[in-house]
């Protein structure tokens, strides 16, 4: 039998949970020729919406759908490596009109796309290396996206990312052509919502109002208790509905967490006529287990103040001022300016994140499993 709570890959729709809301919301803004900006905290379910959105018919049959998680791109010439390849990769199946298109109008990379002598099928031969003018390539993309036999949507995902190139200017520079662009409009997403909000909400910025803004919130805890009761229903097992609300409080309705132990949980083999809070703890103990490991060596790999001050977060679940006399006191921490040092840290390692409560920064910490480990252990 399939597990339905899929960790990877796309999601089918029977298996993807609610979020109706926020998927009309972004369908109608895309249809009516808007740019999202879409936020959230990590693994709450930013890119499994986009997918979803992209494969609901209206867009699938509409428009051509593209993709790039920019990540682990730390210059212009890699996204534009990266975005040439998956408008490539996605209009091979669309045949040799759409192929053409595009082939005629990247100029400057179209030597790393040819035909396979034997069998007459696209080859894809291009490297980072060949992105020699960036800035070159991005207004042929551009130009081909606004040229395309369909109406297109792209979706940026980690977006923040650009804030950190070496080139300058790549906001300005993206900016001027996405205004000009009437065929093709984007998602823009990521984590980061700090730098993206500045990025799109400050009048100084060039991305000052060019995206709606949508925050993705946690899925309600009614909708997410009525998707794993019937998830499990289907493979003829009953789950108390309070054993997953105990796991939704436990992991603050993190959707990627509490999904996580209900695909452990689901795959184990018990007896239980009634699956119960006690099979979800152990569900949860035999995670932690299983991380022991590596949360030790994450642990060994940072200094004695970051520790202390890593786990009084974890202890306290969300803390406003880490540097606060409070915070110092009740954690047995050194002087404020070493907090503050170590927080700088665990910030840039991100193990640490915060949140936004009416417009105060609310710190906690990134990873879940880590978090419930910690408080354990110390
Ligand atoms: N609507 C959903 N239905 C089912 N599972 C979901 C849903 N949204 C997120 N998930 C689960 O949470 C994980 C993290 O979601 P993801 O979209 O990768 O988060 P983000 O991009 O915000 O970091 C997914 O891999 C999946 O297991
Ligand atoms: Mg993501």
């Amino acid at each position: 039998m399939i597990n339905p709570f899929y960790l990877t890959g796309i999601i089918p729709g029977k298996y993807f949970c609610d979020r109706e809301k926020e998927t009309n919301t972004i369908t109608s803004l895309l249809e009516n020729q808007g740019n999202v900006l879409l936020t959230s905290a990590r693994k709450m379910g930013k890119t499994q919406i986009i997918r979803h959105v992209f494969d609901q018919d209206e867009i699938k049959d509409n428009y051509y759908t593209f993709y790039v998680d920019i990540y682990s791109a730390t210059s212009l010439r890699e996204m534009v490596f990266f975005l040439g390849k998956e408008i490539y990769q996605r209009l091979v199946p669309k045949g040799k009109r759409a192929l053409s298109r595009f082939l005629g109008t990247v100029k400057s990379i179209t030597a790393a796309f040819s035909l396979d002598p034997v069998s007459g099928n696209p080859r894809i031969n291009l490297q980072l290396g060949d992105i020699t003018t960036p800035e070159l390539t991005l207004e042929e993309i551009f130009d081909y996206l606004e040229a395309a036999d369909k109406p297109c949507l792209f979706a940026i995902d980690e977006f923040q990312q650009i804030a950190r190139f070496p080139e300058k200017n790549i906001e300005a520079l993206l900016r001027t052509h996405i205004q000009k662009m009437n065929n093709c409009h984007f998602i823009f997403s990521g984590s980061d919502r700090h730098i993206l909000e500045q990025m799109f909400s400050s009048y100084s910025k060039p991305f000052y109002n060019s995206a709606q803004p949508l925050f993705l919130d946690r899925i309600p805890k009614e909708k997410y208790v009525g998707f794993v009761i019937g998830c499990f229903a289907e493979s003829g097992r009953e789950i108390d509905p309070d054993a997953v609300s105990y796991c939704y409080d436990l992991f603050d309705g993190y959707t990627f967490y509490m999904h996580k132990v209900f695909h452990d949980l689901f795959a184990r083999d018990t007896e239980a006529r009634l699956i119960g809070k006690d099979l979800v703890s152990e569900t949860v103990d035999a995670i932690l287990g299983e991380g022991e490991h590596g949360y030790r060596e994450q642990m060994a790999s940072l200094s004695t103040i970051q520790k202390q001050v890593l786990v009084a977060i974890a202890k306290e679940g969300t803390v406003s001022q880490p540097t606060s006399g409070g915070f110092i006191k009740r954690n047995s921490l050194p002087s404020s300016s070493s907090v503050q040092k170590a927080m700088i840290s665990l910030m840039e390692s991100q193990y640490v994140t915060y949140q936004m409560i009416d417009s105060k920064r609310s710190y906690l910490m990134t990873d879940k499993f880590l978090e419930l480990w910690l408080r354990l252990i110390y």
